[in-house]
């Protein structure tokens, strides 16, 4: 039977992981997966982590099960970091999923459920793996302009223009912050926007947020995702903890739907639960149960978010100085969007060829639409980075 399997393709930000661990050279620098880096290019665990890890090790008094849809601590506490006040607690449903990753395909099933005609509109570009995963699925997607090439800011007029065709059939995948591979972000006026154009079309927003404090701050990074909570009457959330907890390797996310009312709630939830029970059964609860830890506990989560801040400022202190060193090279502002862009990517707008020069002649390894992550540089390879920019000829 094996033998009727055909070859898939590699996935492109995990293969240029891979080639990036084989290559010999000493001065080489991997501006590639989406992993925080800290100057040593160390992915360190962070302290508030490791505190509560030492914790549980000492209280916890058994692995049995937890519920379907996990621990409901942990879904309370990232519904309150991710949704303060906007909506009332009773309408939102919330699960467990392993990683990010996990919370997007269970929103993808619960939508082909819900609506096996729905079309999902996703930004152009949009992080790979959506396009794979909805591809595998067989859902029709719909791709809507999202950034313009040349000022490598948000095409706004041009999204708002292919968003005017969504029907009361679609969901429309929106970024939360920190767009993955762009760092082009809306504000909060075009976020109302957005939502107004939804509202009118009758169309579900789906938000994926997978970098909350990586971009103007805890609060700042949620204001869009809270703004289409409270002010659509439906709408699902996708949130991971891979990047804000540092806890990658442990999966750990969240699906939140939130509904008209409590009787929506009901049934969304019950949802949930079955898109589990189908999908893997019970969630990974141990990285979900650190998370709760920490935002549960004054001491800790006072020490996560001095350190997140400390996570976040250090890659705004990497754009600038990017900007400025691109500036002082190439004698000319067109670099200026790197201090402008927020979250760990950006896209620096290279063509293909161009990103393979790098790899090839300078030992840069960034995605090949020429996505680059901030957290891979330091003080010291911020120069020799702008230097194989400008001779490249980006
Ligand atoms: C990325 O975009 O690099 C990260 O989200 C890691 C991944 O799984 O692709």
């Amino acid at each position: 039977m094996f033998e009727h399997l055909k070859e898939q393709p590699a996935d492109k930000i995990l293969a240029l992981m891979e080639a990036f661990k084989a290559d010999p050279r000493d001065n080489k620098i991997d501006l590639g997966v989406g992993v925080y880096k800290d100057a040593d290019g160390n992915t360190p665990i962070m302290a508030a982590i490791k505190q509560a890890e030492k914790q549980l090790w000492e209280a916890e008094t058994t692995k049995s099960y937890t519920g379907l849809a996990g621990d409901p601590g942990f879904a309370d506490a990232m519904v309150s970091l991710i949704l303060g006040e906007a909506v009332p607690r009773d309408t939102v449903a919330a699960a467990a999923t392993p990683g990010g990753t996990g919370a997007v395909r269970q929103a993808f099933d619960l939508v082909r459920m819900a609506n096996p005609k729905a079309r999902i509109f996703v930004s152009d570009p949009t992080w790979p793996n959506h396009l794979s995963i909805l591809k595998h699925m067989g859902i029709e997607t719909v791709a809507y302009r999202y950034f313009d090439n040349e000022t490598r800011a948000v095409d706004f007029d041009g999204m708002m223009a292919d968003l005017a065709q969504v029907t009361g059939d679609d969901v429309v995948l929106l970024h939360g912050c920190c767009h993955n591979p762009t760092g082009a972000n809306l504000n909060l006026s075009q976020w109302r926007e957005v939502v107004a154009l939804l509202n009118d079309k009758g169309a579900l927003p789906m938000i994926d947020i997978a970098y909350q404090g990586f971009g103007d701050g805890l609060e700042e990074d949620a204001a869009g995702v809270r703004l289409v909570a409270s002010e659509t009457p439906e709408c699902l959330i996708a949130a991971s903890c891979s990047k804000n907890f540092g806890i990658y390797r442990e999966r750990t996310g969240l699906l939140m739907a939130v509904a008209r009312d409590a009787d929506g709630r009901k049934l969304n939830q019950g949802t949930l639960n079955y898109l589990n029970r189908q999908n893997y059964s019970f969630p990974p609860d141990h990285g979900a149960r650190l998370v709760t830890m920490v935002l549960s506990d004054a001491e800790l989560r006072a020490s996560w978010q001095a350190e997140l801040e400390e996570m976040r400022t250090g890659m705004l202190a990497l754009r600038e100085q990017l900007a400025t060193e691109l500036q002082r090279l190439s004698g000319s502002d067109r670099f200026g969007f790197l201090a402008q862009h927020r979250g760990m990517f950006s896209r620096l707008g290279a063509t293909p060829e161009q990103v393979a020069r790098m790899r090839e002649d300078h030992g840069v390894y960034m995605v090949g639409d020429s996505r680059l992550n901030i957290a891979g540089l330091n003080r010291n390879s911020v120069p020799i980075l702008a230097e194989a920019i400008v001779k490249t000829g980006i």
